[in-house]
């Protein structure tokens, strides 16, 4: 049961690197454990408690693509925020694949919450967040803007599900590295 779930942690990480790198390890079960489980993990590894991973890391994630969006009124008068030129639209498409890069800290052992529904909001933000760069790649603010929306709801999705009564991924997954549980 447990090397299952270490299995297919495993091939989540490795999706990216194509069938034969996923056979190989699916054909060495002793090595795919132990990357799944992450024993072999620095001790500090996920450590951040999720509370302060969400409000400094998460939150600063969002930004990367918010901070490019709308307008400001101040006392220089109203002003948009969107990206104004091919290098404001590049810090752009770096904050949104910034974060979609992110997302993969939460599927991470020791913080993943071992539930469906977990993974599935993860990937909702990081679907959007691959939007969101291919909307700045071509500088399109109309559908940057909107993803820019979508995206708050994303991340909505899995608060509304999963922050009643949160206790983390110690008590929630079994499977959570030694690290987490001392
Ligand atoms: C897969 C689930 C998941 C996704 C996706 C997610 N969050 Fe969270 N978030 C949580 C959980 C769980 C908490 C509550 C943590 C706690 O209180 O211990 C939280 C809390 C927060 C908090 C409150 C932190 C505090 O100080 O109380 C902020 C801010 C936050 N998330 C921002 C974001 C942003 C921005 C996104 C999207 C870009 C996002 N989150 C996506 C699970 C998620």
């Amino acid at each position: 049961m447990r090397m299952s779930k270490s299995v297919l942690i495993a091939v989540l990480l490795l999706g990216a690197c194509g069938t034969k790198a996923t056979q190989g390890n699916a054909a060495a079960p002793a090595a795919t454990t132990a990357s799944g489980d992450g024993s072999h993990l620095p001790a500090d590894f996920a450590r951040l408690p999720m509370k302060e991973f969400m409000g400094h890391v998460m939150q600063n994630g969002g930004e990367g693509v918010w901070r490019w969006q709308g307008f400001v009124a101040d006392e220089k008068g109203e002003r948009s925020l969107f990206p104004k030129d091919d290098k404001e639209w590049e810090e752009a498409e770096s904050g949104a694949l910034t974060l979609a890069e992110l997302t993969n800290l939460l599927l991470m052992p020791g913080r993943r919450i071992d539930d469906p529904k977990w993974d599935a909001a993860v990937a909702g933000v990081r679907a959007l967040a691959l939007k969101a760069a291919t909307a700045a790649e071509k500088h399109d603010k109309d559908a940057f803007f909107a993803v820019g929306g979508e995206l708050d709801e994303a991340c909505d999705e899995c608060h509304k599900q999963f922050i009643p009564n949160f206790v983390g991924p110690q008590s929630a997954n079994p499977g959570a590295p030694p690290a987490k549980t001392s």
